[in-house]
């Protein structure tokens, strides 16, 4: 079956479904084998719930494919801990679909949200990756800072804080 190109676009609100499906798919499947089993238990319906307060910050993407939703992410000025550190982006929630892997959804939204973040005038951008999502960061320039416990759903969620220097032409 032939696969239609992927679109990015700005999410909205009444994206909130399809995108907390996507995280659910994504996560539900790709983080088994890197977390327990009882830790995903607890963790996964809170980290699968899309953010809404990002779906409609007009700085979260999603990724389509023939106008179905297979891909999300975004980027944002605050923390996701909270709190805010004047220059330094982070990057957010990303998820695609496991029947829409390696085709390029992960990495369209994370260029774009580059762009804008150095459009805006920042000048490194932060993820809390999770264990599963490193290498895919550490090949669009993120290096490791710390491993870090994030409390999620009464569970400690081990994951790699990484961090990147932003610069134009990339
Ligand atoms: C991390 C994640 C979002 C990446 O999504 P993705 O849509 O598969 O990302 P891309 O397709 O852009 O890149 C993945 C690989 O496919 C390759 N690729 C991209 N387009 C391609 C194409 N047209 N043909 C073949 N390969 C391609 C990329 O080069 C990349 O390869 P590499 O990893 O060896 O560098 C996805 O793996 C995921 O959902 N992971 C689990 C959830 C997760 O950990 N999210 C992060 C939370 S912090």
């Amino acid at each position: 079956m032939t696969r239609g190109a992927i679109e990015v676009r700005i999410s909205s609100p009444e994206d909130a479904d399809a995108v907390s499906k996507v995280l659910l798919r994504s996560y539900g499947t790709l983080y088994r084998g890197w977390y327990r089993d009882d830790v995903l238990e607890k963790a996964l319906p809170v980290m699968t719930r899309a953010n809404p307060v990002l779906l409609s910050s007009g700085r979260y993407f999603v990724g389509l494919v023939d106008g179905a939703i297979i891909g999300c992410g975004g980027w944002s000025a605050q923390r996701p801990t909270g709190g805010v550190v004047p220059r330094l982006a982070h990057l957010r929630h990303f998820a695609t679909d496991p029947d829409h892997l390696n085709h390029g959804c992960g990495g369209a939204i994370a260029g774009r949200c580059f762009d804008e973040a150095i459009a805006c005038g920042f000048s490194e951008m932060e993820v809390i990756s999770s264990l599963t999502a490193e290498a895919f960061y550490a090949r669009h320039g993120f290096q490791q800072v710390a491993i870090v416990r994030q409390p999620m759903g009464g569970v400690e969620f081990a994951c790699v804080l990484m961090r990147k220097r932003l610069e134009r032409n990339e």
